[in-house]
Protein backbone atom coordinates (compact mmCIF):
# COMPACT_ATOMS: atom_id res chain seq x y z
CA UNK A 1 0.00 0.00 0.00
CA UNK A 2 1.36 3.73 -1.14
CA UNK A 3 2.22 5.98 2.21
CA UNK A 4 -0.39 8.12 2.47
CA UNK A 5 2.17 10.58 2.72
CA UNK A 6 5.98 10.95 1.91
CA UNK A 7 8.16 14.16 1.35
CA UNK A 8 11.80 14.44 0.91
CA UNK A 9 13.93 16.91 1.34
CA UNK A 10 11.37 19.80 1.48
CA UNK A 11 13.13 23.10 2.07
CA UNK A 12 11.75 26.40 2.38
CA UNK A 13 13.78 29.40 3.99
CA UNK A 14 12.49 33.12 4.41
CA UNK A 15 14.95 35.58 3.34
CA UNK A 16 17.88 34.10 5.36
CA UNK A 17 15.96 32.25 7.81
CA UNK A 18 15.77 28.18 6.60
CA UNK A 19 12.02 27.61 8.38
CA UNK A 20 12.57 23.66 6.95
CA UNK A 21 15.27 22.65 5.86
CA UNK A 22 15.91 19.16 4.19
CA UNK A 23 12.97 17.34 5.84
CA UNK A 24 11.31 14.09 4.87
CA UNK A 25 8.71 11.97 6.35
CA UNK A 26 7.12 8.91 5.68
CA UNK A 27 2.83 8.51 7.23
CA UNK A 28 1.36 5.23 6.35
CA UNK A 29 -1.89 4.57 5.55
CA UNK A 30 -4.00 4.55 8.72
CA UNK A 31 -1.48 5.51 11.18
CA UNK A 32 -1.32 8.61 13.65
CA UNK A 33 1.95 10.67 13.82
CA UNK A 34 2.96 13.84 15.33
CA UNK A 35 5.16 16.53 14.90
CA UNK A 36 6.87 18.57 17.68
CA UNK A 37 9.46 20.90 17.99
CA UNK A 38 9.76 23.95 20.15
CA UNK A 39 8.38 27.35 18.90
CA UNK A 40 10.26 28.57 15.69
CA UNK A 41 11.25 24.68 14.88
CA UNK A 42 9.21 25.04 11.25
CA UNK A 43 6.48 22.79 12.15
CA UNK A 44 3.60 25.05 10.67
CA UNK A 45 5.88 25.73 7.68
CA UNK A 46 6.56 21.97 6.85
CA UNK A 47 2.57 21.99 7.18
CA UNK A 48 2.18 24.68 4.42
CA UNK A 49 4.09 22.89 2.25
CA UNK A 50 2.18 19.72 2.69
CA UNK A 51 -0.92 21.23 1.94
CA UNK A 52 0.53 23.02 -0.71
CA UNK A 53 -0.06 27.18 1.03
CA UNK A 54 3.81 27.45 0.33
CA UNK A 55 5.72 25.90 -2.42
CA UNK A 56 9.24 24.70 -1.15
CA UNK A 57 12.56 26.03 -2.45
CA UNK A 58 13.81 22.20 -2.75
CA UNK A 59 12.23 18.67 -2.05
CA UNK A 60 9.14 16.86 -3.05
CA UNK A 61 5.78 15.48 -1.47
CA UNK A 62 3.44 12.47 -2.77
CA UNK A 63 -0.49 12.00 -1.62
CA UNK A 64 -1.31 8.34 -1.92
CA UNK A 65 2.02 7.40 -4.15
CA UNK A 66 0.85 10.86 -6.28
CA UNK A 67 3.43 13.37 -6.73
CA UNK A 68 1.84 16.42 -5.22
CA UNK A 69 4.82 18.99 -5.03
CA UNK A 70 3.42 21.53 -7.47
CA UNK A 71 -0.03 20.80 -6.71
CA UNK A 72 -2.56 23.70 -5.18
CA UNK A 73 -4.25 23.18 -2.43
CA UNK A 74 -7.66 22.06 -3.88
CA UNK A 75 -5.85 19.43 -5.94
CA UNK A 76 -4.50 18.34 -3.03
CA UNK A 77 -8.15 17.71 -1.29
CA UNK A 78 -8.80 16.26 -3.94
CA UNK A 79 -6.18 13.36 -3.54
CA UNK A 80 -7.52 13.08 -0.16
CA UNK A 81 -5.55 15.80 1.99
CA UNK A 82 -7.70 17.76 4.54
CA UNK A 83 -5.85 20.64 6.58
CA UNK A 84 -8.06 21.60 9.53
CA UNK A 85 -7.76 24.10 12.29
CA UNK A 86 -5.76 26.83 10.82
CA UNK A 87 -8.02 29.15 9.11
CA UNK A 88 -11.78 28.28 10.99
CA UNK A 89 -13.68 26.26 7.80
CA UNK A 90 -17.10 26.31 9.23
CA UNK A 91 -19.80 28.66 8.50
CA UNK A 92 -20.76 30.17 11.41
CA UNK A 93 -24.42 31.46 10.61
CA UNK A 94 -25.60 28.41 9.69
CA UNK A 95 -26.44 25.10 11.76
CA UNK A 96 -24.45 22.13 12.57
CA UNK A 97 -26.54 20.25 10.13
CA UNK A 98 -26.04 22.57 7.22
CA UNK A 99 -22.66 22.90 7.32
CA UNK A 100 -22.15 19.05 6.49
CA UNK A 101 -24.84 19.20 4.43
CA UNK A 102 -23.31 21.74 2.04
CA UNK A 103 -20.08 20.18 2.34
CA UNK A 104 -21.48 16.71 1.85
CA UNK A 105 -23.24 18.12 -1.22
CA UNK A 106 -20.44 19.44 -2.75
CA UNK A 107 -18.81 15.77 -2.38
CA UNK A 108 -21.40 14.12 -4.24
CA UNK A 109 -23.51 16.61 -6.19
CA UNK A 110 -27.51 16.19 -6.56
CA UNK A 111 -28.23 14.70 -10.13
CA UNK A 112 -28.82 16.72 -13.01
CA UNK A 113 -31.89 14.46 -13.28
CA UNK A 114 -34.95 15.71 -11.25
CA UNK A 115 -36.31 11.77 -10.63
CA UNK A 116 -32.72 10.93 -9.31
CA UNK A 117 -32.46 13.86 -6.49
CA UNK A 118 -34.96 12.18 -4.43
CA UNK A 119 -32.32 9.15 -3.77
CA UNK A 120 -29.29 11.48 -4.04
CA UNK A 121 -31.26 13.70 -1.09
CA UNK A 122 -31.64 10.24 0.58
CA UNK A 123 -28.21 8.77 0.43
CA UNK A 124 -27.11 12.35 1.74
CA UNK A 125 -29.40 12.90 4.72
CA UNK A 126 -28.52 9.05 5.79
CA UNK A 127 -24.69 9.84 5.70
CA UNK A 128 -25.42 13.38 7.71
CA UNK A 129 -27.21 10.92 9.92
CA UNK A 130 -24.41 8.75 10.40
CA UNK A 131 -21.50 11.85 10.75
CA UNK A 132 -23.57 13.36 13.63
CA UNK A 133 -23.78 9.71 15.42
CA UNK A 134 -20.17 9.74 14.97
CA UNK A 135 -19.05 13.19 15.69
CA UNK A 136 -21.76 13.37 19.14
CA UNK A 137 -23.51 16.14 17.46
CA UNK A 138 -27.11 15.10 17.42
CA UNK A 139 -28.06 16.83 20.02
CA UNK A 140 -26.61 20.12 18.09
CA UNK A 141 -27.29 19.49 15.08
CA UNK A 142 -29.85 22.57 14.77
CA UNK A 143 -27.60 24.79 16.74
CA UNK A 144 -25.47 27.65 15.12
CA UNK A 145 -21.98 26.74 14.28
CA UNK A 146 -21.28 30.07 15.81
CA UNK A 147 -22.84 29.93 18.74
CA UNK A 148 -21.42 26.47 20.17
CA UNK A 149 -18.67 26.31 22.36
CA UNK A 150 -14.69 26.38 20.84
CA UNK A 151 -14.24 22.53 21.03
CA UNK A 152 -17.32 21.71 18.91
CA UNK A 153 -16.74 24.25 16.35
CA UNK A 154 -13.44 22.20 15.97
CA UNK A 155 -15.06 19.00 15.54
CA UNK A 156 -17.35 20.59 13.24
CA UNK A 157 -14.23 21.40 11.11
CA UNK A 158 -13.33 17.69 11.43
CA UNK A 159 -16.76 16.74 10.28
CA UNK A 160 -16.45 18.86 7.17
CA UNK A 161 -13.14 17.66 6.32
CA UNK A 162 -14.90 14.15 6.61
CA UNK A 163 -17.60 15.23 4.54
CA UNK A 164 -14.93 15.85 1.66
CA UNK A 165 -14.09 13.14 1.63
CA UNK A 166 -10.47 13.54 3.32
CA UNK A 167 -8.30 10.28 4.08
CA UNK A 168 -5.44 12.08 5.48
CA UNK A 169 -6.20 14.79 8.02
CA UNK A 170 -3.68 17.15 8.74
CA UNK A 171 -3.63 19.07 12.16
CA UNK A 172 -2.00 21.76 13.63
CA UNK A 173 -2.61 21.94 17.68
CA UNK A 174 -6.43 20.60 17.31
CA UNK A 175 -6.64 21.31 20.81
CA UNK A 176 -5.25 24.55 21.41
CA UNK A 177 -7.37 26.45 23.16
CA UNK A 178 -9.48 23.93 24.73
CA UNK A 179 -10.32 23.26 28.23
CA UNK A 180 -9.17 19.55 29.38
CA UNK A 181 -12.83 18.07 29.20
CA UNK A 182 -12.50 19.56 25.49
CA UNK A 183 -9.23 18.04 24.82
CA UNK A 184 -9.97 14.59 25.58
CA UNK A 185 -13.23 14.76 23.96
CA UNK A 186 -11.46 15.39 20.92
CA UNK A 187 -8.53 13.06 21.10
CA UNK A 188 -11.16 10.38 21.63
CA UNK A 189 -12.73 11.18 18.42
CA UNK A 190 -9.81 11.39 16.42
CA UNK A 191 -9.23 7.69 17.97
CA UNK A 192 -12.43 6.75 16.91
CA UNK A 193 -12.14 8.31 13.46
CA UNK A 194 -9.00 6.68 12.97
CA UNK A 195 -10.20 3.17 13.68
CA UNK A 196 -13.89 3.42 12.22
CA UNK A 197 -12.96 5.75 9.09
CA UNK A 198 -9.34 4.76 8.19
CA UNK A 199 -8.27 8.25 8.63
CA UNK A 200 -4.52 8.86 8.65
CA UNK A 201 -3.25 11.83 10.89
CA UNK A 202 -0.79 13.96 10.98
CA UNK A 203 -0.44 16.64 13.66
CA UNK A 204 0.97 19.64 15.21
CA UNK A 205 0.46 19.39 19.19
CA UNK A 206 2.14 21.13 22.13
CA UNK A 207 0.31 19.33 24.54
CA UNK A 208 2.72 16.05 25.28
CA UNK A 209 -0.17 14.37 26.77
CA UNK A 210 -1.73 14.17 24.00
CA UNK A 211 0.77 13.56 21.77
CA UNK A 212 2.10 10.73 23.89
CA UNK A 213 -1.80 9.43 24.33
CA UNK A 214 -2.16 9.19 20.46
CA UNK A 215 0.92 9.14 17.88
CA UNK A 216 2.63 5.67 17.17
CA UNK A 217 5.43 7.43 15.62
CA UNK A 218 7.02 11.27 16.50
CA UNK A 219 9.02 13.41 14.45
CA UNK A 220 11.07 15.88 16.50
CA UNK A 221 12.06 19.54 14.81
CA UNK A 222 14.35 21.94 15.83
CA UNK A 223 15.59 24.42 13.81
CA UNK A 224 14.13 23.90 10.28
CA UNK A 225 15.29 19.85 11.01
CA UNK A 226 14.33 16.67 11.67
CA UNK A 227 16.12 15.79 14.60
CA UNK A 228 14.80 12.86 15.95
CA UNK A 229 11.81 10.28 14.44
CA UNK A 230 10.71 6.96 16.15
CA UNK A 231 8.02 5.73 18.23
CA UNK A 232 6.45 7.27 21.46
CA UNK A 233 8.98 5.42 23.60
CA UNK A 234 12.41 6.30 21.71
CA UNK A 235 11.09 9.66 21.31
CA UNK A 236 11.00 10.11 25.26
CA UNK A 237 14.24 8.31 25.88
CA UNK A 238 15.92 10.67 23.24
CA UNK A 239 18.34 12.83 25.07
CA UNK A 240 18.99 15.59 22.54
CA UNK A 241 15.11 15.92 22.02
CA UNK A 242 15.28 16.48 25.92
CA UNK A 243 18.05 19.43 25.17
CA UNK A 244 15.82 20.50 22.23
CA UNK A 245 13.44 21.91 24.85
CA UNK A 246 16.22 22.91 27.63
CA UNK A 247 15.49 20.61 29.82
CA UNK A 248 11.62 20.49 29.86
CA UNK A 249 10.41 16.90 30.91
CA UNK A 250 7.82 15.26 29.05
CA UNK A 251 5.40 15.56 31.56
CA UNK A 252 2.13 12.43 31.27
CA UNK A 253 4.53 9.88 30.30
CA UNK A 254 5.81 7.34 32.52
CA UNK A 255 8.07 5.32 29.88
CA UNK A 256 7.91 1.82 28.65
N1 LIG B 1 5.88 33.98 6.38
C1 LIG B 1 7.02 34.03 7.06
N2 LIG B 1 7.95 34.98 6.80
C2 LIG B 1 9.12 35.02 7.48
N3 LIG B 1 9.47 34.17 8.44
C3 LIG B 1 8.60 33.20 8.75
C4 LIG B 1 7.33 33.08 8.10
N4 LIG B 1 6.67 32.01 8.62
C5 LIG B 1 7.48 31.50 9.57
N5 LIG B 1 8.63 32.20 9.64
C6 LIG B 1 9.77 31.89 10.53
O1 LIG B 1 10.14 30.56 10.25
C7 LIG B 1 10.49 29.88 11.45
C8 LIG B 1 9.60 28.66 11.62
O2 LIG B 1 8.28 29.11 11.91
P1 LIG B 1 7.06 28.12 12.09
O3 LIG B 1 7.02 27.19 10.95
O4 LIG B 1 5.85 28.95 12.33
O5 LIG B 1 7.49 27.34 13.41
P2 LIG B 1 6.61 26.52 14.46
O6 LIG B 1 5.27 26.27 13.84
O7 LIG B 1 7.39 25.27 14.70
O8 LIG B 1 6.52 27.35 15.69
C9 LIG B 1 10.35 30.90 12.58
O9 LIG B 1 11.62 31.44 12.84
C10 LIG B 1 9.41 31.92 12.00
O10 LIG B 1 9.64 33.18 12.58
MG1 LIG C 1 3.29 26.67 14.51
Amino acid sequence: MEPALRAEGLTKAFGRLLAVNGVSLLVPQGSVHAVIGPNGAGKSTLFALLSGALRPDRGRVWLFGREATRLPPEARVRLGLSRTFQVSQVFPGLTVRENLWIALEARRGLSPFPWLRARDRVWLEERLEELLERLNLKEKADRLVGELAHGDQRVVEIGLALSLGAKLLLLDEPTAGMSDEETWRTVELLRTLREEEKLTLLFVEHDMEVVFGLAERITVMHLGEVLAEGTPEVIAADERVQQAYLGEVVPGYEGA
